[in-house]
């Protein structure tokens, strides 16, 4: 049988990788080729090292100016690129290399609460300050904009008056860690 090979993308905590990771343990089939960080301190690289996955550290400038990247993506031949809490935008070069290749969870209902600078709790904030009664997770391809790519997945949770910003954040992780494995699965199983 040959194994699906997917990257990973984090630029923070990694709890979606790290979950990502035991989804995939005993499922032959889909591997982990590498997960690749712009941060040097992420505790993504933590988790890394406990769970024995290969990852590599990039700078930021490089990223988006060279194909240093691009290189090791092509090396890693990966079938999918997941973006789980990745904070950057991907340069062209490596939409151009794989199309329909790379998705991204966002941590809110798009259309609703993305674009630039919507990111982790400033997402849970914003969804806060405007009183709503659900929010939610989106699993979409990437495209050259933040967060405009065509959705594969959403799924919603409600918001509760008492419920705080940590507490929107933890329902939103919970959704994350149900779906996106499965997610990425269906992705996979359907290329
Ligand atoms: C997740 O909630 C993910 O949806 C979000 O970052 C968090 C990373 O959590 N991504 C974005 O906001 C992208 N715009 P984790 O490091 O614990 O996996």
């Amino acid at each position: 049988m040959v194994s699906k090979r997917i990257v990973l993308f984090a630029s923070g905590s990694g709890s979606n990788v790290e979950n990502i990771a035991h989804y995939f343990k005993n499922k032959p089939n889909i591997t982990i080729a590498m997960v690749l960080t712009n941060k040097k301190e992420a505790h993504v690289l933590d988790r890394c090292n406990r769970l024995n996955i290969s990852a590599m550290y990039f700078n930021k400038a490089a990223f988006l100016k060279t194909d240093g990247v691009l290189r090791v993506l092509q090396g890693l031949e990966p079938d999918l690129i997941v973006l789980a809490g990745f904070l950057l935008k991907i340069p062209q070069n490596l939409l151009d290399h794989f199309p329909n290749k790379i998705i991204n969870i966002h941590p809110a209902l798009l259309p609703k609460y993305g674009g630039k600078g919507m990111y982790g709790h400033h997402v849970h904030e914003a969804v806060k300050a405007q009183g709503e009664k659900e929010t939610g997770i989106t699993i979409h391809y990437v495209n050259e904009n933040y967060d405009e790519g065509a959705i594969i997945h959403q799924a919603k949770t409600e918001i509760l008056e008492s419920d705080g910003v940590a507490t929107i954040a933890q329902k939103v992780h919970e959704l994350e860690h149900i779906h996106f494995p499965k997610v990425i699965e269906e992705v996979l199983t359907n290329s």
